[in-house]
């Protein structure tokens, strides 16, 4: 196997940093492909937390090549930050930024700010970090790319054209603007300067890895029902996160990808608005948000609970063409007497599961389940101890839940992750040799 990719298949927060972290091991490369400094990718080493929200989570691993690739949109205030901090613990990343991301700048924060704004009730409740107004720029021809950044002359003249036009996109929504064009010039060229040592063309790179027949590691972001075009419309982030976008956003051919891995949470979670069918507003919504630590990585936010919903999961599965399932937080349902799947909708007399394009349709969908005995609550040694067993070590019950949800959706699992540090793994099938 050469090139593995890793996607959410619900609504992001399924746990796929510790998923890459794990795989990282083998990989030769890790490779973003999407999304920016909305995605929070939590990895823990040696009990040691990282918090990333640019930086590939292989990035952990000293020495380990980690890329951003061009369907990335950079905040390179952020990265550096991100870059300081591997620094400060004696991982310096092996780190290449291609030249044809694009780069968020405070306008795209406040136009994000004041979209959210006008709104009202289509808002998807965004990050805030002006994610959706850089890809906005980026489809618009209005955007500034890496390479713009590292020339001096090129960004200013862009810069000087494209502000004024922000600005009164800015006050049309009522919002307003927090930097000041050559506050925002300076900056953002001694930004640029530092980022320097990192930019180049990394889809040579990354295509010679794969002729090589190096294992390359491609790191998705978000969830598939947060995909710009697959997920639940508008209620979901501004660019694609599907398997498919590794193609358009690393710049490589699908023929290149051997093996996709779905990462599906053993419940549901989602931040921001939108229906969520199988939400769970009682006490064990809140007791999964306690014990799985379901707040925002990125904006800090409690996260919406509930039952894991096996329509989406499926949905996942068919369109990213997901041939294993790393299956994590299992041991967050321990000590929950039944537990259950949502594995179709009714609506209007009717049984569905698919999903429909109209989220108006979607909030009416009610939850049809599948209930199963729950296992008992386990301390992280007891679930350490599995970890060292096996599949054979898990609770008859959870190894129940394990296979019912393998058998759903047709995919075999490769993984179940039962507790937050790599040792807490059970690995089912090894994807790089
Ligand atoms: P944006 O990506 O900041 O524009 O936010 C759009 C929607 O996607 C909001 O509902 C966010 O909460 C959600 N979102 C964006 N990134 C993530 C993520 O990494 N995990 C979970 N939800 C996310």
């Amino acid at each position: 196997m050469v090139g593995i990719v890793i996607i959410g298949t619900q609504w992001g927060d399924e746990g796929k940093g510790k998923v890459v972290d794990y795989y990282a091991e083998k990989a030769d490369m890790v490779v973003r492909f999407s999304g920016g400094n909305n995605a929070g990718h939590t990895v823990v080493v040696k009990g040691k937390s990282y918090k990333f929200n640019l930086m590939p989570s292989g990035a952990v691993r000293k020495g380990k090549r980690v890329i951003i690739g061009n369907g990335v949109v950079v905040d390179p205030k952020r990265l550096l930050e991100e870059i300081e901090l591997l620094k400060k613990d004696g991982l310096d990343p092996n780190l290449g930024i291609s030249e044809r991301a694009h780069v968020i700048f405070p306008y795209h924060r406040d136009l994000d700010e004041a979209e959210e704004n006008v709104k009202g009730k289509f808002k998807a409740g965004t990050t805030k970090r002006g994610i959706g107004p850089c890809y906005s720029d980026k489809a618009g021809r209005f955007g500034i790319r890496i390479a713009d950044l590292m020339d001096r002359n090129v960004f200013r003249e862009k810069l000087d054209f494209i502000f004024p036009i922000k600005e009164d996109q800015i006050k049309l929504y009522g919002g307003n603007l927090s930097t000041k064009k050559e506050e925002i010039f300076e900056n953002y060229s001694k930004l640029g300067e530092k980022l320097k040592q990192y930019v180049g063309d990394v889809v040579f790179e990354i295509n010679d890895a794969t002729e090589k027949r190096k294992n390359v590691l491609f790191e998705g972001t978000q969830g598939t029902m947060l995909d710009i075009d697959h997920g639940v419309y508008p209620f979901g982030t501004s660019c694609n996160v599907t398997a498919g976008a590794v193609c358009t956003g690393a710049g490589v051919s699908p023929t290149k990808i051997d093996e996709v891995i779905g990462v599906a949470k053993a419940y549901t979670s989602r931040v921001g608005e939108g229906p969520l069918p199988t939400e769970l507003k009682d006490e064990i919504g809140e007791r999964i948000r306690k014990k799985g630590g379901e707040f925002g990585t990125t904006t800090g936010r409690p996260r919406r609970t509930g039952w894991i919903d096996m329509v989406t999961v499926n949905y996942s599965c068919l369109i990213n063409g997901v041939t294993g399932i790393a299956i994590t937080k299992l041991d967050v349902l321990g000590g929950i007497e039944k537990i259950r799947l949502c594995t179709s909708y009714g609506f209007e007399s009717k049984i569905i599961d698919k999903l429909p394009a109209n989220p108006e349709i979607f909030a009416k969908y009610t939850p049809i389940y599948e209930e199963m005995d729950g296992w008992e609550d386990l301390s992280s040694e007891e679930w350490s101890k599995i970890s060292k067993i096996g599949m054979s070590g898990l609770p008859k019950e959870a190894k129940a839940y394990v296979e019912k949800i393998s058998k759903i959706c047709k995919v075999p699992i490769y993984m179940v992750s039962i507790g937050p540090g790599r040792e807490d793994t059970i690995e089912l099938k090894k994807v790089f040799q």
